[in-house]
């Protein structure tokens, strides 16, 4: 099976009422544990690759590793460039064998958001690669981008249809109260999505799939094993799975995950080296971050994505 367009599995998504997960990935043991999770239960997948994650891995590396993965588990995946900020970097990962690109002009005016979603798509779509845009903006961590909350802005439903009409994006990003990062609410206080939002555009745009970043669920296991074994970390809160589940039912058909990966994979290998002071081989820690990911993957495709058996 070669690497796939993100087309035909975010359809059958919208039409299953669940959601296709998106997971970043920066290296080799990332990429096998989301793999190998998604191989035992079945589950079609996107990878996604951030500029800092070209930055750190390298663009063929990347796409090498995701190619030797299709080989390995015979799964359609899609290779998606994660947050594109620029025409270039759209064309670069067009150009490079990506079959989906994000554009993200969220933090442009609605015009020139448009103006620039528009160019990505006229490139992607003579050749034949799918572009998410993304209307309204999250707050969090991206890259070295740090978007306070008071930046953030809900997306406006009154403006996607003429944005995705004018844009010709295949998938729209929103902004519904979901943020980057592992530190999503504050201490205390109730995490809350609107769903009043996501209704209005999934009756504006029906049909249409809606993509929903910032959603891990900073899943507190993780977070206590990483403090347990020398973090130092704060009280973290992420989006409760119920929430993603619902969004899942409704038009959200790609759910983007990443620092729950990331909390993952340290907490395994925190937990290994404090066990093992002695011990220095990386394949012995980084096994046990991959086994996390793994783990962790295999339980948000059953009970959170529904995306397995869908192969
Ligand atoms: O939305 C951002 C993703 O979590 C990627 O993060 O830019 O640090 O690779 P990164
Ligand atoms: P999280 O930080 O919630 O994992 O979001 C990742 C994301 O949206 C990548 O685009
Ligand atoms: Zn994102």
């Amino acid at each position: 099976m070669p690497i796939v367009t993100p087309f035909e599995m975010l359809k059958k998504a919208y039409e299953g009422k669940y959601a296709i997960g998106a997971f970043n990935v920066n290296n080799m043991e990332i990429i096998q544990g989301i793999t190998e999770a998604a191989a035992e239960v079945r589950a079609p997948l996107i990878l996604q690759v951030s500029a800092g994650a070209r930055r750190y891995a390298k663009h063929v590396y990347l796409m090498k590793l995701i190619e030797a993965a299709v080989e390995d588990t015979d799964l359609p995946i899609c290779i998606h460039l994660d947050h594109g900020e620029s025409f270039e970097i759209c064309k670069a990962c067009i150009d490079g064998g990506f079959t989906s690109v994000m554009i993200d002009g969220s933090k442009l005016s609605f015009e020139d958001n448009i103006k620039l979603t528009r160019q990505v798509v006229e490139y992607a779509h003579d050749r034949g690669v799918a572009v998410e845009g993304e209307l309204g903006r999250l707050a969090g961590i991206e890259d070295d981008i740090n978007v306070s909350q008071e930046e953030s802005s809900y997306t406006r439903p009154e403006e996607v249809q003429e944005f995705v009409e004018r844009t010709g994006v295949d998938s729209l990003a929103i902004a519904i109260g979901t943020s980057h990062g592992a530190y999503k609410f504050k201490p205390g206080q109730k995490p809350q999505l609107r769903f009043d939002i996501l209704e209005k555009i999934e009756k504006l745009l029906p049909g249409f799939p809606i993509v929903l970043h910032g959603a891990s669920s900073v899943i507190p296991e993780y977070v206590n094993t990483i403090n347990e074994y020398g973090g130092r970390m704060p009280d973290a809160i992420g989006i409760p799975e119920e929430m993603l589940r619902k969004a899942a039912s409704m038009a959200v058909c790609k759910i983007n995950i990443d620092s729950d990966l990331r909390l993952a994979m340290t907490a395994g290998i925190r937990k290994y080296l404090a066990e093992h002071p002695d011990h220095f081989d990386p394949r012995q820690y980084l096994k046990m971050g991959r086994d996390n990911i793994r783990k962790l993957v295999k339980h948000k495709i059953i009970s959170v994505l529904g995306c397995d058996n869908k192969v």
